[in-house]
């Protein structure tokens, strides 16, 4: 299918755009590569020996959105675009409502303007809020803590919203968990501007002598260790979740929400071992108090996604581990000195 990818240049987009040409999908990229770069487009189209079609374009600009509709038509829209860190939404929350929910409107808009009916939606297990059980089926209650959280689920609302009164539409809102690691290739990879809000990103920075140790945010958890436990999950598996996705959209009518993690948590200490013993280095770290706003633990029950799309994730923390690795140690500096 014509697969219009807003946000594809980004971390988990240009990961996807891999997959869909490896299916045999055409994506056509819209970003404003605010929080990403051209650079990375340039990679996966070096990966792919053609170039990745794309146009510079914000997603709130209806106008030029339209129109990039009208030229392209795409059958499907994979939509990521969006602002995604947590602490920031609570600084911000007007641009967080602005670009996650305007923006999701005015891209309905440019859809209906070419009766594109196909939306995979990037949406995140943070809608949960604190587990009333675990794991977080998508039948738990949905309680965002953060702007940002609530973000996601107004988006999610909308498209089921939208989906009820254009019933042969087919939405599907993929709540991920925590996407880690990169591409075997070692040339695309999570590059986060300024201060590493995540985990992962700030052990590799660490490892690669940007950062000079790891906090620890808590090892007074009710968890086995006592440190954070999370449901990591490879971003080449998420990627492929979404081409999974778009198969489903492309026979069945429908609005599904459904969880894309591994099943498994890891604890952050466990994530430490996991890098050193993947990649032999030692990752300094130290316990700090907890951050503000973090629950314990959360992990995914995968099931839905495994009956409704038949999908499953494949690789496990070691090449979670290595891959990353293999993204930082290459680019130390991510995307901003080019090779
Ligand atoms: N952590 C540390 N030190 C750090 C960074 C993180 O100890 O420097 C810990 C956190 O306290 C937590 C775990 O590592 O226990 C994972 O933290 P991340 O910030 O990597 O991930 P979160 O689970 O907090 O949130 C991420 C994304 C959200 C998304 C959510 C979905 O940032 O956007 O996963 O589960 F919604």
């Amino acid at each position: 299918m014509r697969v219009l990818v807003t946000g594809g240049a980004g971390y988990i987009g240009t990961h996807t755009l891999l997959e869909l040409v490896a299916a045999g999908h055409e994506p056509f990229v819209v970003d404003n590569f605010e929080n990403a770069s051209p650079r990375a487009l340039a990679r996966v189209g070096e990966l792919i020996q053609r170039p990745i079609p794309h146009a510079t374009c914000d997603v709130r600009d209806r106008s030029t959105l339209t129109e990039i509709f009208e030229d392209i038509r795409p059958e499907a829209v994979i939509h990521f675009a969006g602002l995604k860190a947590v602490g920031e939404s609570e600084e911000r929350p007007r641009d967080y409502y602005d670009v996650n929910v305007a923006g999701t409107l005015t891209l309905l808009a440019a859809m209906e303007a070419v009766d594109c009916a196909r939306i995979v939606f990037s949406s995140s297990a943070t809608v949960y809020g604190a587990p009333d059980y675990l794991p977080y089926d998508e039948a738990h209650p949905t309680r965002p803590l953060s702007v940002y959280a609530k973000t996601k689920l107004m988006a999610e609302d909308i498209l089921r919203d939208w989906h009820s009164a254009h019933p042969q539409s087919a939405v599907l809102l993929l709540r991920y968990f925590n996407p880690v690691g990169a591409h075997i290739s070692g040339r695309i990879g999570e590059d986060p501007q300024g201060w590493p809000n995540n985990l992962m990103p700030f052990i590799t920075q660490v490892a690669v002598g940007r950062r000079d140790k790891l906090m620890v945010f808590g090892d007074d958890y009710d968890t086995p260790d006592g440190t954070g436990v999370r449901d990591y999950i490879h971003v080449v598996d998420l990627a492929r979740a979404h081409v999974a996705a778009l198969t489903h959209a492309e026979k069945t009518p429908g609005a599904e929400v459904i969880n894309i993690g591994t099943g498994q948590g890891y604890s952050v200490l466990e994530m430490i071992r996991a890098f050193e013993a993947a990649t032999g280095l030692e990752i300094p770290h130290e316990i700090a108090p907890r951050r503000e706003g973090d629950i314990a633990a959360m992990q995914a029950d995968v099931r839905r996604a495994e009956t409704l799309l038949g999908w499953r994730a494949r690789h496990g923390l070691a090449e979670m581990m290595a891959s990353a690795w293999g993204w930082q140690s290459a680019n130390p500096q991510g995307y901003t000195t080019d090779n």
